[in-house]
């Protein structure tokens, strides 16, 4: 069955050259990469990604980590995967959560670490069912950034819309 899910290299994999690592690694499965881009991740979208984890007491360093503020790299990429099997695939691929009890095979067990004061500093980020995946591709990416049609969408007009344009 086909599916998607949002793939995000957090700013650690940046920091640590490990985009391509990380791509070649994940074409291993095959799948379709259907949008990509790089983002500078507002604490508003940073906050809205990992709102289920407001409660965890390593929130604000979350955020943190994800806006870029502890490596000094204020960017993600995210990437959409499409495939047969998406979710499981990508997610074996990138291992564990926690990088030292994810197999030393995976993404995360290869290139991730614990910090000292305990946040999981593990490189990518993968949606984990589908329902997940598409609240995350929806918040990341509008339709037209993606080459082919996930979800249903519908035509709106928009009017006195503020664009920046080349000059
Ligand atoms: O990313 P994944 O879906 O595997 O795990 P999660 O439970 O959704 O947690 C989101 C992120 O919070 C993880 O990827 C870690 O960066 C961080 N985390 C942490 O630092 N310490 C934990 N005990 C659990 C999660
Ligand atoms: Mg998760």
């Amino acid at each position: 069955m086909n599916q998607q899910l949002l793939v995000l290299i957090k700013p650690d994999g940046l920091k640590k050259s490990l985009t391509g690592n990380i791509l070649t690694r994940l074409s291993e499965t095959k799948l379709e990469i259907v949008a990509a881009k790089m983002v500078r991740v507002s604490r508003e979208l940073a906050v809205e990604h990992y709102k289920h984890m407001k409660d965890k007491p390593f929130f604000e360093d979350l955020v943190k980590y994800i806006q870029g503020e502890l490596h000094d790299r204020r960017k993600v990429m995210a990437m959409v995967y499409w495939g047969n099997d998406a979710i499981t695939k990508v997610r074996q691929l990138a291992g564990a959560t926690n990088p030292e009890e994810a197999d030393p095979t995976t993404i995360r067990g290869s290139y991730g670490r614990i910090t000292t004061k305990g946040l999981y500093e593990n490189v990518l980020h993968t949606s984990s069912n589908e329902l997940e995946a598409e609240r995350e591709i929806k918040l990341w990416f509008q339709p037209e950034d993606i080459i082919v049609d996930l979800y249903p969408t519908e035509v709106i007009e928009v009017k006195m819309e503020k664009k920046c344009v080349w000059t």
